[in-house]
């Protein structure tokens, strides 16, 4: 059913039009809460966990992006019914689909190509393919749409149940595939951060200064051993 809109023209302001997604990604991060001191417990092993893997490493990074864009998504909902939550809703969907769209972008560009290689065609690998086209044709949706548009909370709400079911599928099922192909997923992981960090300076230049940079050539080639 139609809700009804009450846009006046001051206060209509689409995702596209808030630019300042840098600085509001900066802001909205809450400052992470101290950890209990363990010192008193010695540690059993010095064996390797996953919280002590090396941040270059591609499964480390990319389950980072995973986590964070879950709580942009849970902060998101926090504001679900509030009435004077529109800007807040712009920004935090402006970042989600940012974090989104690039995650998305390195690991068609790297990490599939790699996975490719080393698993070949793995059914697994198509889906992923197609789950991501679904959650971009919800990302451009909300691109050009704002809070109290029809449905915008409820494509927020679909998009990431997309994005946590793909998410299942990558950890659940795809990374440790890969983990028993022995992908050299540190050199990978170097070539997510550097790609990480163009794709984030051409995503904040003015749009019409954006412009597409090229992926290495190093590919995802000399990954795979
Ligand atoms: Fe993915
Ligand atoms: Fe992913």
């Amino acid at each position: 059913m139609e809700r009804t809109k009450q846009k006046s023209e001051t206060s209509r302001q689409t995702l596209s039009k808030t630019a300042q997604s840098k600085t509001a990604a900066s802001k909205s991060a809450k400052p992470q809460s101290k950890s209990p001191p363990t010192a008193s417990k010695p540690p059993r092993s010095q064996t390797r966990t996953a919280s002590t893997q090396p941040k270059t490493d591609a499964f480390a990074l990319l389950k980072d992006d995973h986590k964070k864009v879950k709580k942009l998504y849970k902060e998101f909902e926090g504001l679900k019914d509030r009435e004077d939550s529109d800007e807040k809703k712009i920004e935090l969907v402006k970042q989600l689909c940012q974090e989104v769209t690039i995650h998305a972008q390195i690991e068609e560009e790297i990490f599939y190509p790699a996975a490719r290689q080393a698993l070949g065609d793995e059914d697994t690998l198509d889906e992923a393919d197609i789950e991501h086209a679904s959650v971009k044709a919800l990302v451009s949706q909300l691109e050009r749409m704002e809070p109290r548009d029809n449905h915008f909370d409820a494509i927020v709400k679909v998009l990431y149940e997309y994005v946590d079911h793909h998410v299942q599928e990558e950890e659940g099922t795809m990374f440790p595939m890969i983990k028993k192909a022995k992908v050299d997923t540190k050199s990978l992981g170097e070539q997510i951060m550097r790609r990480k960090e163009q794709l984030m300076v051409d995503m904040e230049a003015p749009a019409p200064e954006r412009k597409r940079s090229v992926p290495s050539e190093e590919g995802a080639r000399s990954a795979h051993r």
